[in-house]
């Protein structure tokens, strides 16, 4: 048994590739359909001889797809596996000059071997394959340039660049629409909502905003996407996603920094620094539900849940303050807060923290782990969650700003806007990764799916 397996797996190897049924379609029967000049179309005739090609229904000009399976299975008899560039599918309608044989009933088609046509039958006897069709969902982390006027959008299988969003200068929030057709970001410079397409990372439209904006997002059916704008008396503009059109400026307490749309899609809850107020809007009716302010300015936020998918807290950062502080969602109290460690013996970096020792908190996808950057100490730190044990501090560069997290959990990407980079860390190891560099700046990052098709 072990002995046949190997010498099946040893003739595969050592051998020709068998003949490939998705070259057969795409390639093969476009010649067996192809008309030559003086001479009648392989399928002319194939439809009544052998090999046989399945007759073409009421005008089709081609197979499908199981058509083409029988086409393939017949005219992959006339290769021989041993000797490929021997099969007759290739010496029948080759001419005898170039080495075909003799004679063929329905002509020779091909003069020579250098013949395109005849190649691409020659390369399918050989056993060659398609090239590999770019997948049309992807992955993608996008890392914005606060200071510069493009996104980095990168691979998390490889961690490479592979593209770049041009022409927003002083992007500030991005987020992708679920069905990963597109990519919202906030457009400082212009005062819009840029809308880009995923599949050509093109900026399609520019929607005017009813003030300077800072963060977005979107809903979780993909219908409204929320701007936080960053101007007195502060708003959360509503964007109609179908129609392309700013519909609504919901008022708010406060000139508004950051908006997320909670994770089971019922709130969108904005925070404003000045008025150091957080503003929950009701996704149903896009009214404020309700208000709750703090002791000092709301930075970003994160949001624990619930077994049934609702809200439990709200993980938020505050000006000034080197940690988190829990909100009890149903209660709407503050209930807990958590200061990040001071690693022995490390000076406090001070330059530049616009405000916010700490600035950027990541929870994975199973709920189990919470990230949060510290600008004193260049680290990002792992918290267990629910009970919030500090489990690791993992130093990544100057000015570790957002984190983003893809759907599979496995790595957490920080924005190091002092180093230019965004740093990839294994959530399991929790040891960096790469460092991938980027643009001006780095802060705010998102992950997703990305449509291509
Ligand atoms: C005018 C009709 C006609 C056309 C056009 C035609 N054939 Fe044929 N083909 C035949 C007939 C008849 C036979 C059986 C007699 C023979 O082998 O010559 C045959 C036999 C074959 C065989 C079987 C060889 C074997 O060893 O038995 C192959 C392979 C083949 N053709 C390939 C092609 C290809 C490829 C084309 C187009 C490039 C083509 N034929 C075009 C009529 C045609």
């Amino acid at each position: 048994m072990a002995a046949t397996l190997l010498f099946v797996l040893g003739l595969g190897s050592l051998g020709a590739e068998a003949p490939d049924y998705e070259f057969f379609r795409e390639k093969v029967q476009p010649v067996l359909l192809a008309k030559r000049q003086g001479h009648a179309r392989c399928v002319a005739c194939h439809i009544h001889r052998i090999p046989p090609l399945q007759p073409l229904k009421n005008g089709a000009t081609g197979w499908n797809d199981e058509e083409s399976r029988q086409n393939f299975l017949a005219w992959k008899a006339f290769v021989t596996p041993a000797d490929p560039m021997k099969s007759p599918v290739l010496l029948h309608p080759l001419a005898e000059a170039a080495g075909g044989d003799r004679f063929h009933a329905g002509g020779k088609h091909f003069k020579s071997r250098e013949d395109p046509e005849w190649k691409t039958l020659a390369a399918w006897a050989r056993g060659e394959k398609l090239a590999p069709r770019a997948a049309s969902a992807v992955v993608r982390v996008l890392q914005s340039n606060a200071a510069g006027d493009d996104i980095h959008v990168v691979d998390p299988a490889t961690n490479e660049v592979v593209g770049k969003i041009e022409d927003i200068e002083v992007p500030h929030g991005l987020v992708i629409s679920p069905d990963g057709r597109r990519i919202y970001v906030t457009n400082e410079a212009r005062v819009t909502l840029d809308i880009v397409e995923a599949k050509s990372l093109r900026v399609a439209k520019r929607i005017p905003l009813s003030g300077r904006p800072n963060n977005v997002d979107v809903s979780k059916d993909g219908r409204f996407v929320y701007v936080g704008i960053a101007e007195a008396p502060g708003a959360v503009d509503v964007i109609d996603a179908n129609a392309g059109r700013n519909i609504k400026s919901v008022p708010v307490k406060g000139a508004i920094h950051n908006v997320y749309v909670t994770p089971d899609g019922k709130f969108t809850v904005a925070g404003s620094i000045p008025e150091k107020t957080i503003s929950v809007i009701d996704t149903a009716s896009n009214e404020l539900a309700w208000t709750l302010t703090l002791s000092a300015g709301i930075r970003p936020m994160a949001f624990t849940t619930n077994a049934d998918g609702s809200t439990k807290e709200i993980v938020v950062q505050l000006s000034d303050f080197h940690g988190f502080a829990l909100v009890d969602f149903a209660t709407r109290k503050e209930i807990r807060r958590v200061t990040l460690p001071d690693p022995p013996g490390q000076e406090k970096e001070t330059h530049g923290l616009q405000g916010s020792p700490a600035h950027g908190l990541a929870i994975t996808p199973d709920g189990r782990m919470l990230w949060s950057t510290s600008k004193y100490y260049d680290y990002i730190a792992a918290y267990s969650l629910p009970d919030l044990k500090l489990l690791k501090v993992v130093p990544v560069g100057h000015h570790p700003e957002w984190l983003t997290i893809p759907p599979d959990g496995k790595l957490v990407y920080c924005a190091v806007a002092g180093n230019e980079t965004m740093v990839a860390v294994d959530n399991r190891t929790m040891q960096v990764v790469k460092a991938i560099p980027v643009g001006a700046v780095p802060k705010r990052n998102a992950s997703g799916v990305l449509r291509l098709d």
